[in-house]
């Protein structure tokens, strides 16, 4: 059976979570709060760039909890076609519980192309490619500008998806968005399991950033390994959390 969202369409033309009661990102400035919490707290775009030591070309994981609508990709791909060659492939693998249908996607890839021009790009390779439906533990896997730029998404709860990379892809991961809903709607993303398959998917140096600055999970993540920093947020939000991965 699809497992599509239960999404009530606000006003403003963005999506609403009924099924959780929240939103999927800020209606005060989501392209800019992405950039900010996702993109900036994890050291992209510079961490694209290819510097001239490297003997061969290194790649970058990116994992996502909460792929939603896709606006952390979107942005993150479009930074990525933005960074000066020789820059590094990308292969971005995220988790997604109950994954958008293409026409729910293609609603709002047209307000995202009215609001942020820049995603227009991005929304159009991204949607020519979504499947008609996606079921749950499927695997949706396609790569982007000349096999550079690769997305798995994994449809199914992020904890059994996360420990199912395992051990495939230990130690393996250089950034993780975890981006659920707040942690007291959608406590089934924000578990200890998941927070100990993020530290075994890690290696040092590895980063994380998260919209929610709850202590719980700034706790949990501590104790599975992370060193967690609190980062003043955008706007009407006080705190957000980033982290990283040292080593034993
Ligand atoms: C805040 S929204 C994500 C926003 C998204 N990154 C975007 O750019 O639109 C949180 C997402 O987590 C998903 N989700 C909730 N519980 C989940 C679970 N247990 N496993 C995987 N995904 C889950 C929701 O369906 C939703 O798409």
């Amino acid at each position: 059976m699809p497992n599509t969202p239960d999404i009530k369409w606000l006003d403003s033309g963005e999506p609403y979570s009924e099924q959780f009661q929240d939103y999927y990102f800020s209606t005060d400035g989501g392209l800019a709060e992405t950039e900010y919490v996702f993109l900036k707290q994890n050291g992209f775009p510079q961490r694209f760039i290819q510097s001239d030591g490297h003997q061969k070309t290194t790649s970058i994981k990116i994992g996502e909890t909460g792929f939603g609508t896709g606006l952390n990709f979107l942005v993150t791909l479009y930074h990525w076609l933005h960074t000066p060659k020789p820059k590094k492939p990308v292969h971005y693998i995220a988790v997604e519980k109950y994954p958008f249908s293409k026409v729910q996607l293609s609603r709002i890839y047209t307000l995202f192309s009215e609001q942020w021009p820049q995603l227009n790009k991005p929304c159009r390779v991204l949607l020519n490619v979504w499947p008609d439906s996606l079921r749950l533990q499927s695997v949706f896997e396609y790569s982007f500008f000349e096999q550079h730029f690769k997305l798995t998404l994994l449809s199914g709860d992020a904890q059994q998806e996360l420990s199912n990379l395992l051990p495939e892809h230990k130690q393996s991961f250089d950034a993780w968005y975890l981006d659920g809903f707040a942690p007291a709607r959608n406590p089934d993303m924000w578990q200890l399991s998941l927070f100990n398959s993020l530290y075994q998917l890690s290696k040092p140096g590895t980063t994380l950033s998260t919209f929610t600055a709850a202590g719980f999970v700034r706790r949990g993540l501590i104790n599975a390994g992370f060193t967690i920093n609190k980062v003043p947020g955008l706007g009407k939000k006080r705190e957000i959390i980033s982290g990283i991965y040292k080593g034993l």
